[in-house]
């Protein structure tokens, strides 16, 4: 089962259609280009229409028609669609949402991560599957259940979930005693005597203890970490040699990834640029530059996140072929886009890309969502662009893989759900600050690593860490032990691993790399910027203040002398969050210090290295060029030239 590298697949529901139609299907998907097909992940009712009576035939014929066109097939377990036999049968797997309401049947992910029966039947549909086509030669890997959270379903508080939310307590604290103390419970009469007196964090009158959330945040995302675990425990035993993935979602960080990931042999992601463009908070400039396109940082992101939590392993499970059904606007790509957005996943290390459908349904929920093709089976704007990746790949022969890059940035689910606990402020969002400060170095055309705050940071020049409230233990050792330099952020070392101030204030532990002591920090409105020259620019800090007591002199103030930049050594701390012309001085000067080549590159231009080649992607909607700097003229180009129009890019040997 040795696994190819940049593969094109794409997501196929045979039970939707008619089975006179697949060998046709088979044939044009293996005509076009594409060598795998994900399959089955919705399909439980149609695998088991009567508890414990198994329907094989389809699935058999289904597999082996894709086998006959030399098509690999990723197998899905269904458990993100229980059938409803099994939910009226079983009422008690559904989860409950925040307001208690049950989550009802009818579309999918109902069930409750925490439910002992829905973990019974999981392990019961899995391994008969397993048992089934664990060892077909076509199966060359699975991908457990759909995208693990989707729809707002980490977080269930259902009866199961609160009695197991109280023996994780239980583990955790020992005693009801350390349990009051760590949550300092003393605050409004909170104490507890017994653990069967814990509640779930929901329904209370106004906000519930933030220690107490993170807690039922952290044991969420462990549900989801075990959960999965039991079906790769299954797949491992019956289905040895095949790789185990599942398929990650774009801005998503209700539960640990790298957590989940270190079950699975190679990590998926779901990518819908547009979508993601038109849901999440951009500004208003941004969506309407790159309607058509999706932000230039916004791809690229995630393949460097989900390759940090893949090991290095990374694939795209869905990638979007044309307009979506749910955003609030659908637009469709510019043409070429399709073809653009499988390029740049294999320049940041996919494996394969798989294009979410082949067929657009003429049914149901995401009937308006397209696919390779439409629903009567010609061909969609995808369709040729997908073949036209499938030439790509065959000319560049070989993708190399991507190397170590010199950056990296600390990325923490933990302090994700601890700002979302208690924010302090309707502008601090953690997972936009780290896409801003991403976005900015890329800006500078350096490939960025992301890494976790346990990580060894021996092999970076530079260590870029926006904010981490909670420094684990041997954080500040591993800082000092390395040669790297370092950047931290606002609200760095500012909380306890309960959710405490620090005794000795923040930053807590880091004040060992950097002597000051924030005294009182401030969160501002939007429109509020902390106005101060550097090098002759105007800067601005926004969102957040930190006022700190230090004999450091800042290397950026205020005109009131209140410092947003301070340094020692090779380690710096902001006090706020820079606006876009402080943070590029500060990403240039720490990117120049640590001796990392770097070149600001026109706005919607972004390169992205493997170990041979050097890849350059247009977001814009005009012609752009690539800096001489980069790209010597006269060079020679595996694909693409120094001019490059929209939704366009080139490939070039750097060695
Ligand atoms: C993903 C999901 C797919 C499909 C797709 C539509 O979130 O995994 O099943 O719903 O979105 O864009």
């Amino acid at each position: 089962m040795k696994n190819k590298k940049s593969e094109l697949g794409v997501c196929y529901y045979p039970e939707q259609w008619p089975d006179n139609l697949w060998a046709d299907d088979a044939k044009k998907m293996a005509d076009i280009g594409l060598s795998r097909v994900r399959i089955g992940e919705f399909a439980w009712s149609f695998i088991e229409p009567e508890p414990e009576q198994f329907e094989w035939a389809w699935l058999d014929r289904a597999i082996d028609t894709l086998a006959e066109q030399n098509l690999s097939v990723i197998l899905g377990t269904p458990t993100a669609t229980p059938p409803k036999w099994l939910v009226d049968a079983y009422p008690e797997i559904l989860a409950r949402d925040r307001d208690g309401r049950v989550r009802g049947f009818g579309s999918r992910r109902h069930y409750c991560f925490s439910s002992p029966v829905y973990r019974r039947e999981t392990a019961r549909i899995v391994e008969t599957m397993a048992e089934r086509y664990g060892a077909h030669d076509a199966v060359v890997a699975w991908q457990t259940d759909n995208e693990y959270g989707c729809h707002d379903t980490v977080r269930s508080y259902s009866e199961a979930a609160r009695d197991a939310f109280r023996e994780y307590a239980r583990q955790r604290y020992s005693t009801i005693d350390a349990l009051n103390e760590a949550w300092g419970c003393s605050f409004w009469s909170q104490r507890y005597r017994d653990f069967s007196e814990i509640e779930l964090p929901n329904l209370t009158v106004t906000e519930p203890n933030p220690a107490h959330v993170l807690a039922f945040f952290r044991f969420s995302s462990d549900q989801v970490v075990s959960y999965n675990k039991l079906q790769t425990d299954i797949l491992r035993r019956l289905s040895p040699g095949r790789d185990l993935l599942h398929n990650f979602m774009g801005f998503f960080f209700d539960f640990d990834h790298f957590d989940v990931s270190e079950d699975l042999d190679a990590v998926g992601w779901d990518s819908y640029p547009l979508g993601f463009l038109d849901v999440a908070p951009f500004p208003y400039a941004d969506k309407e530059r790159y309607l058509r396109q999706g932000h230039p940082d916004l791809a690229a992101f995630h393949h460097d996140l989900y390759r940090a939590c893949g090991r290095g392993r990374w694939q795209i499970h869905e990638q979007q072929p044309g307009p979506v059904n749910w955003a609030e606007h659908n637009p469709a790509p510019l043409n070429g886009m399709v073809r653009l957005w499988t390029a740049e996943a294999f320049a940041h290390g996919a494996e394969c890309v798989n294009y979410f459908r082949w067929r657009q349904a003429p049914f149901a929920q995401e009937q308006m969502h397209a696919g390779l093709e439409r629903p009567n089976g010609s061909p969609a704007p995808a369709f040729n662009e997908a073949k036209e990746a499938a030439k790509d790949i065959a000319s560049l022969k070989k993708i190399d893989p991507k190397p170590t890059s010199p950056v990296a940035i600390i990325f923490s689910y933990d302090a994700a759900w601890l700002f979302e606990t208690q924010p302090q402020g309707g502008t601090w969002r953690y997972p936009a600050i780290v896409f801003e400060w991403y976005s900015a170095l890329r800006r500078f055309g350096v490939d960025v690593d992301f890494i976790r705050d346990t990580d060894d940071f021996n092999s970076y020049h530079l260590i870029v860490c926006p904010s981490l409230p909670i420094l684990p233990d041997s954080f500040v050792a591993r800082c000092a032990n390395s040669t790297a330099k370092f950047l931290f952020g606002p609200r760095t070392g500012s909380k306890t691993r309960e959710y405490q101030v620090p005794p000795d204030l923040a930053p807590g532990a880091l004040r060992e790399l950097i002597p000051l002591t924030v005294t009182h920090s401030e969160s501002l409105p939007e429109w509020r910027r902390e106005n101060a020259t550097l090098h002759g620019a105007e800067i601005a800090g926004k969102t957040w203040l930190d006022h700190v007591e230090t004999e450091l002199a800042p290397i950026a103030a205020r005109d009131d002398g209140a410092g947003l930049w301070f340094r020692e050594g090779r380690v710096s701390y902001l006090t706020t969050l820079p606006d876009e012309v402080f943070l590029g001085l500060v990403m240039h000067a720490h990117l120049t210090d640590a001796g990392v080549a770097n070149l600001l590159l026109p706005p919607d231009l972004r390169i992205a290295r493997t170990e041979t080649q050097t890849f350059a992607f247009n977001y814009g909607p005009d012609q752009t060029e690539i800096p001489e700097e980069i790209a010597p003229r006269g060079g020679v180009y595996e694909l693409g030239g120094d001019r490059l129009g929209p939704a366009s890019f080139a490939v070039w040997n750097h060695t």
